[in-house]
């Protein structure tokens, strides 16, 4: 049976990091974490990858000339582990070509607005600000530009009177971890196609945590 190989980017606390060792490692025999990778030395999913006995591979920006630099370095690592699915789980970067062309349609970011509104870092203040009722998660396929590739899977999540950052920054994040692994769980199963920006689920069968 061939494993399906996982590669994690996160740049911080690392929450969806934790959703997916919870959910998969250790749990599952066809399916492997191989690598977190982290532009952050002092990230916390460090941490939790050292805990769950993950391999990281960490690297600051600053000692390198360029974005290209350090991209064919981790590019370098993904092909030597075999890497199948690369997930941006709180990587604050926008990658180029050099990682997006040779892993399209197997990097994933999870985004925490329902694109394509609120675009960027700070989506949640945003929607919040702005006044709109209802916002929620993304789950897309990466391409080189600001979270504007292919979407897999939404869910929403509704504003309520009162909400503060924080209570609506922890609604989402319980959201994001649900959806996040359940397109993980499909793509290892290999029920995604991808046709231009369209995204079909090809099994009807398919298991969801959270009823989108
Ligand atoms: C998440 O809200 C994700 O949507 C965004 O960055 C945040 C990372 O949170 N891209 P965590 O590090 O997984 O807790």
């Amino acid at each position: 049976m061939k494993i399906f190989k996982i590669a994690v980017f996160a740049s911080g606390h690392g929450s969806n990091f934790q959703a997916i060792i919870e959910r998969f490692h250790q749990n599952s025999q066809d399916l492997k974490l191989e690598l977190l990778v982290s532009d952050n030395p002092s990230a916390y999913a460090i941490t939790r990858a050292s805990e769950a006995g993950i391999p990281a591979f960490v690297f600051n920006p600053k000692d390198f000339k360029n974005r290209k630099d350090y991209e064919e370095l981790i590019l370098k690592e993904l092909l030597d582990r075999e890497i199948d699915l690369v997930v941006l789980a709180g990587f604050m970067r926008v990658l180029s070509d050099v990682l997006v062309v040779p892993f399209y349609g197997r990097i994933i970011n999870i985004h925490p607005s329902l694109l394509p509104s609120f675009k960027g870092v700070a989506s949640i203040e945003e929607a919040l600000n702005y006044g709109v009722k209802i916002t929620g998660a993304t789950v897309h396929f990466v391409d080189s530009g600001l979270d504007s590739g292919p979407i897999i899977a939404q869910k929403s999540v509704e504003i309520l009177e009162g909400d503060t950052l924080e209570s609506l920054k922890a609604r989402i994040q319980k959201v994001e971890h649900a959806l996040l692994t359940d397109v993980i769980q499909w793509l290892s199963e290999g029920i995604l196609q991808l046709e231009g920006r369209k995204v079909r689920v090809l099994s009807a069968k398919r298991e969801c945590s959270c009823g989108y």
